[in-house]
């Protein structure tokens, strides 16, 4: 199953892919985990995009549509995948249109005051990308990640300033994107406003996956 999961920063589309990745055995390709990895390893496209993330605007878009082509050109994409937060631009989605034929789009809808909540409350693990909320999935132990029991740390791009420049930019070159994949058909709308689980269940049933 070919899969892309659109939505605002926070609506939970890592959250969910990580859970259907294991589910469906498909793996998890997130656009911004490859960023942050880079980042973290202070390779030469981690130190040019660093303050882009950082603000939270978009990598251009020729140099992350180089990266997602070698990503999917990979064994482990060819009998499917979950896009997570590509493409996020009309060009970017031009460019899949002529890499691969999409199953679905799944379009996770919240409003503004939950992703707020959701994005100030979250918490990762660096090592894993594991992701926490300190009130929705907290950890078991305050502050630390479950498996390795390392510190949680707050992603640099969740404050507040680059939270609303994060929304802004989403409405701006992202949204369009909703129309464009429901003109042609691909497009399933998800409530992604009940909790992780409920979700998850919504989302296995709109792909007849029970
Ligand atoms: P990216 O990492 O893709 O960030 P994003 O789209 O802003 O999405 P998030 O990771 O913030 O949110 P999410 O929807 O995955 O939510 P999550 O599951 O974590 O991109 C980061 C940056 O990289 C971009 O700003 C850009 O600079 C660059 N970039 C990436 N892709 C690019 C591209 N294609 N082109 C150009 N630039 C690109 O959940 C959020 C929180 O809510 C968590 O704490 C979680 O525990 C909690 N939660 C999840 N589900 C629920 C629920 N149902 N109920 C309650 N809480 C929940």
């Amino acid at each position: 199953m070919k899969l892309v999961f659109l939505g605002p920063p926070g609506a939970g589309k890592g959250t969910m892919a990580t859970q259907l990745s294991d589910f469906a055995g498909i793996p998890h390709i997130s656009t911004g985990d490859i960023f942050r990895t880079n980042i973290k390893q202070q390779t030469e496209l981690g130190n040019k995009v660093k303050a882009i993330l950082d603000k939270g605007n978009l990598v251009p878009d020729a140099l992350t549509i180089d990266l997602v082509e070698d990503r999917l050109s990979q064994s482990d994409a060819q009998n499917g995948f979950i896009l997570d937060g590509f493409p996020r631009t009309v060009p970017q989605a031009d460019a899949l249109e002529k890499m691969q034929q999409l199953d679905w789009v799944i379009n996770f809808e919240l409003d503004d005051e939950e992703i707020v909540q959701r994005l100030s409350g979250r918490r990762v693990h660096p090592g894993s990308g594991r992701t926490y909320h300190v009130i929705f999935n907290p950890p078991k132990n305050e502050g630390v990640d479950d498996v390795t029991g390392e510190p949680l740390v707050q992603r640099e791009d969740d404050s507040e300033h680059s939270i609303k420049n994060r929304l802004r930019v989403y409405r701006e070159q992202t949204q369009p994107l909703i129309e464009y994949y429901r003109s042609r058909g691909h497009l399933m709308d998800l409530d992604a406003s009940p909790n992780p689980e409920r979700v998850f269940e919504n989302l296995k049933a709109l792909l007849e996956l029970d």
